[in-house]
């Protein structure tokens, strides 16, 4: 059932047509003609999860558990290990019904190696046991649980009771040794879900906004005993929800995520406080249009044009992008 559900996703992915927005386009950042930088200076590495990565940018969960998404996660963590980035995998719940699953998983670390960072990936309501063997799996760096009321509600066999995942983040927070992050998946983290995960010792959030891949429409195009259409722009605008969320204080990572697509996205994510941005619509888009090949000329040319916007703005580490002082315009204006 979840390996037919899985693909299912990925086919429905790529028939969706609401375009929603993350309103990145409403923040303003300024030019600054005179930048005394030599391009070849500028620094897009980081230290993220204590390993060293080249850019900014992470390749966020999506798959895992059958043949088809081994082929999928083994196209883009060689991509993950080309450019020295980070890769989620997708939820690893599967392997906890089928053993057989976990080559589909296992790859991700085969091909990325121990130098680089791999992330599991679970549900808010796994138990600690099931965190911690999603990470035995992977030897991961981090694990994400993610957070997705609103894909469950239209799903016709989906959860319906979401009481105490809170309490669950925060046993398994204890109980797991490498970091926890807490994503959603397409619909947004508000200031007060921050601040009560914040509460409960999480110390990685991964916006995933309302502007991408749009969760409720994937599942309206699975479920024959509803329709859904009415709440396809259901959700917090990636750009409103990094706000909110830096509210919080300085010792919160936060990964930007939600309809990311271009160099312009994951710039000004960082410009409004967020550490890295991850991709998954986007650049499964190319690699399934394309191949392998296609989606790596993408994150070229994405990781070059960060370059770019970083001289526009004058700055060549990517901690100075905090200091931009940038301007918030139109909805996004209302919306904060
Ligand atoms: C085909 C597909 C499958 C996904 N599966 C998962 C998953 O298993 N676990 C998860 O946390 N997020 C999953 N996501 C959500 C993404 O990680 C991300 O939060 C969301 O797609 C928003 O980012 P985007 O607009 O760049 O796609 C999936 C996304 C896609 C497109």
């Amino acid at each position: 059932m979840r390996k037919a559900r899985k693909k299912e996703h990925v086919e429905n992915y790529l028939r969706t047509s609401f375009k929603g927005d993350t309103l990145l386009g409403d923040v303003y950042l300024p030019h600054n003609a005179l930048p005394e930088l030599n391009f070849d200076d500028i620094n897009t590495s980081l230290v993220f999860l204590n390993k060293k990565i080249n850019y900014p940018v992470l390749i966020n969960a999506m798959t895992g558990g059958s043949d088809f998404s081994e082929g999928i996660n083994r196209d883009l963590s060689t991509i993950a290990r080309e450019f020295n980035i980070p890769m989620a995998v997708g939820s690893e719940t599967i392997v906890l019904e089928d053993k057989e699953a976990e080559n589909s998983f296992r790859v991700v670390r085969d091909i990325i190696g121990d130098e680089g960072i791999v992330i599991g990936n679970i549900g808010g309501l796994s138990s600690s046991e099931d965190a911690k063997l999603a990470v035995d799996i992977l030897k991961a760096d981090a694990l994400q649980i993610h957070l997705n009321v609103a894909q469950e509600l239209v799903m016709d066999e989906g959860d319906r009771d979401f009481k105490g995942v809170l309490k669950n983040i925060e046993s398994i927070v204890k109980s797991v040794e490498v970091p926890i992050i807490v994503k959603e998946v397409g619909f947004g983290i508000s200031y007060d879900v921050a601040k009560k995960l914040y509460d409960v010792g999480v110390r990685h959030i991964d916006v995933s906004g309302f502007g991408g891949t749009n969760f409720i429409e994937i599942e309206n195009l699975r479920n024959p005993s509803m329709d859904f259409t009415e709440l396809y722009s259901w959700g917090i605008p990636t750009a409103a929800s990094i706000i909110q969320v830096r509210k919080l204080p300085d010792d919160l990572r936060i990964i930007a995520s939600g309809g990311i697509r271009t160099s312009m996205d994951i710039i000004k994510s960082i410009v409004l406080g967020a550490d890295v941005a991850g991709i998954s619509g986007e650049i499964l888009s190319y690699l399934v249009h394309g191949g392998i090949s296609n989606a790596m000329e993408y994150m070229e040319n994405t990781i070059y044009k960060l370059k770019v916007i970083m001289m526009l703005l004058g700055k060549k580490e990517l901690q100075e992008l905090r200091e931009v002082d940038y301007k918030v315009t139109g909805k996004l204006k209302e919306i904060i």
